[in-house]
């Protein structure tokens, strides 16, 4: 017979520690709330490790790769423009996959010293929410129960994990997940990657750096669907010239493991093709991580998509349990999960906080950058808005030009009658940290004339924001109106 464990008592329980889940607790701890989070990530060493997917297999580890192998691909191929001449830049995968796991030990390790530093009690295990507002704790390996907390508040913060196909199971280090695509040995000769979006991009770009031949297998016929037309483009034809071989409207039919190697067959319009590949990605979106974590009988509704649902407050229909992050509505960001974090921790503690879910900022690490924030050229049509663009290419910029970044352009798209900026579209170089100057001008209202008026440093990348703001009003000085 198990033995009852009476609940320990807080006011809040979270269940998660991904950076909606461990953000949301350090926001209750401050606030003054007794506060637990509940978290079952255990990493390759078998060392328990908060931050979710984004610290240890996500946003994080695929950064520290995406670094080194442009640093890698600079020094083979730019640096001899500068008069730079490096005889025989040589790769060890070894040290670079050492230096990511290092970065990730070390950003882990800091939430751990948060949690402890903020007074929130971290419990290892897998949690579930049973009746009575409690969370019952199993230890992963025995499945026994170690402990039960009771709480007010219950922040469900569980996130997501890949779609899997049931044509490219993933199996045997052959077939991989976004998980097993930051592991690989060695360099594989030929990669193939299902879905050609966030993902695809970022690893695809990573392992061709490195020296792989990859091909990408997207299923829309558009590329990036949600970015701007112009800036969906600029990109394709880059990511064409670096050598990611992109085959859009293209459906996978099936991918076997054969003598060691994957071979593929996908359909597009022209008919059935087959390729066979060293190593397969499949990155074709997330689930959220909503199965198991609480008794049927709780009327916690997922959604179609599995999602919990949840209202923009992030309350379930449950009063007293949220769900933020991954596992519920919205973009799979990891800034997004940690606003919602805030935002439930200030309005438990009676607070009134809400999210601007119009301005959540999107950035492929590619590079150049993808970034955008706000309404696209094409939403504006869809819903009529009377609107009136600007436009600066980089080539136009002193200070990309000097850099060797001279590839992009900043779009701004305004509202024709007030003004008032709608959306900005980047492609280019440091495009993740300009885009962050347009989140706050139109997180303040801020027009295209608001803009035109800011004085930029000179020469800097954050000009070109300036002069697409003039370009909205035809008179942009360093390009053509
Ligand atoms: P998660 O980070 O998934 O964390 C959930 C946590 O809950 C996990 O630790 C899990 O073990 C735990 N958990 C689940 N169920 C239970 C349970 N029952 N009991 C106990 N614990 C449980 N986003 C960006 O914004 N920028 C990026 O650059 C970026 N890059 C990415 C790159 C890759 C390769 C991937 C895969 C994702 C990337 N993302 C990025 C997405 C980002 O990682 C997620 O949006 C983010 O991690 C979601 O945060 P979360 O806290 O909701 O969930
Ligand atoms: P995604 O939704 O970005 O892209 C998946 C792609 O796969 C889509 O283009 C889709 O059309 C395609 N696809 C779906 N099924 C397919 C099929 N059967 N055959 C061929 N193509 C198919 O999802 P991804 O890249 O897996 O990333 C998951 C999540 O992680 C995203 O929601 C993203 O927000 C987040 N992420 C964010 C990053 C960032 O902010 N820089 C980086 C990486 C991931």
């Amino acid at each position: 017979m198990t033995k009852k464990i009476d609940p320990r008592k807080y006011d809040v329980v979270v269940l998660g520690a991904g950076p909606a889940g461990y953000v949301a607790a350090i926001r209750c701890a401050q606030l003054g709330l007794k506060t637990a989070c509940v978290d079952e990530w255990t990493d390759h060493n078998g060392r328990a490790s908060l931050g979710g997917t984004c610290l240890n297999v996500g946003c994080i580890p695929s950064k520290a790769l995406l670094e080194s192998s442009h640093l890698f691909a600079k020094a083979k191929k730019e640096f001899v423009e500068h008069g730079i001449n490096v005889a025989d830049v040589q790769l060890d995968l070894d040290i670079m996959m050492a230096r990511k796991n290092k970065v990730v030990e070390d950003l882990t390790r800091g939430v751990e010293g948060l949690l402890k530093t903020n007074k929130v009690e971290w419990i290892h295990g897998h949690g579930r929410l049973i009746p009575g507002k409690r969370v019952n704790i199993k230890d992963r390996v025995t499945d026994k129960t170690i402990d039960v907390l009771s709480a007010e508040n219950i922040i469900i913060a569980t996130g997501s994990s890949p779609i899997r196909l049931d044509r490219a199971n993933v199996k045997g280090g052959y077939i991989v997940d976004s998980a097993g695509a930051l592991e690989f040995d060695s360099v594989p000769a030929r990669l193939g990657i299902i879905g050609a979006g966030a993902i695809g991009l970022e690893l695809g770009s990573v392992w061709s750096r490195l020296g792989s031949e990859v091909v990408l297998i997207e299923a829309m016929e558009e590329f990036l669907f949600s970015a701007d037309r112009i800036i969906a483009r600029a990109a394709l034809r880059s990511y064409k010239k670096q050598g990611l071989d992109i085959r859009l409207n293209s459906r996978l039919l099936s991918a076997e493991i054969k003598n060691k190697k994957v071979s593929l067959v996908y359909e597009d319009a022209k008919g059935e093709h087959s390729e066979t590949f060293d190593k397969l990605i499949v990155a074709v979106g997330r689930k959220p991580n909503s199965d198991r974590i609480f008794e049927d009988e709780m009327e916690l509704v997922a959604g179609e998509r599995g999602d919990i649902l949840a209202n923009d407050y992030c309350e379930t229909s449950v009063p007293g349990i949220y769900a933020i992050g991954d596992v519920v509505r919205g973009p799979m960001l990891a800034h997004k999960g940690s606003e919602e974090g805030i935002m439930v921790a200030e309005r438990i503690a009676g607070q009134h906080a809400s999210i601007n879910y119009d301005l959540v900022p999107y950035v492929i690490y590619t590079h150049p950058e993808v970034a955008w924030a706000g309404k696209t050229e094409q939403a504006c049509k869809t819903l009529g808005i009377p609107y009136k663009t600007g436009v600066f290419p980089l080539a136009a910029s002193g200070r990309a030009r000097a850099m060797g970044e001279s590839e992009g352009m900043i779009k701004i798209i305004a509202h024709a009658e007030t003004d008032r900026v709608l959306g900005v579209h980047i492609f280019s170089a440091q495009a993740s940290e300009l885009i962050a100057q347009a989140v706050s001008a139109m997180e303040m209202d801020a027009t295209a004339e608001d803009i035109a008026l800011t004085m930029f440093a000179h020469p800097t990348l954050s000009e070109s924001m300036h002069e697409a703001a003039l370009a909205v009003h035809k008179r942009a000085i360093h390009t053509k109106n």
